[in-house]
């Protein structure tokens, strides 16, 4: 029985991860880590900006085009549409990603990376 259980809640965490393309991108971790970031961002529809945007829909739209919200030029002028790929170089370093941008916060480590991804998957939609 205990170990019916067990597969069970391996199934469940296999499907749930199925959104994230990084390998290993646990939501439910990446809640945790979007902790840090909810200092500035909300990700809720229709939640006000902060210090940084919303990011309800941030896979939807192009970068730097959240509504009402006064970006760097860098950010601003940008023409991409945020995916897996590019949030992570984003989240591991910004300034680098994108030179002059006011985002002064980064996630050194690459699973927490994975892992907030996964979760912005499922809670900017
Ligand atoms: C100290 C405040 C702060 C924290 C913490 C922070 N951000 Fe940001 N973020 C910003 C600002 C400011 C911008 C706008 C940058 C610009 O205009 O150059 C931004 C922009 C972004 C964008 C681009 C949005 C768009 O509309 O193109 C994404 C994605 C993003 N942040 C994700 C995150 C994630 C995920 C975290 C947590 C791991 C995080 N941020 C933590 C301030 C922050």
């Amino acid at each position: 029985m205990n170990r019916l259980v067990v597969v069970a809640a391996g199934v469940a965490a296999l499907l749930l991860s199925g959104t994230a393309a990084l390998a290993g991108g646990d939501a439910a971790k990446g809640k945790v880590v979007f902790q840090n970031c909810a200092i500035c961002h909300t990700i809720g529809k229709g939640q006000p900006n902060g210090v940084g945007p919303n990011l309800h829909g941030l896979f939807d739209r192009e970068a730097g085009k959240a509504p009402g919200f006064s970006y760097s030029s860098g950010l601003a002028t940008a023409k991409f549409k945020w995916d897996d790929e590019n949030l992570d170089k984003w989240l591991a370093e910004p300034s680098k990603f994108i030179a002059g941008t006011k985002m002064s916060f980064n996630i050194p480590d690459a699973q927490d990376r994975a892992n907030v991804i996964a979760y912005l998957h499922q809670a900017a939609q």
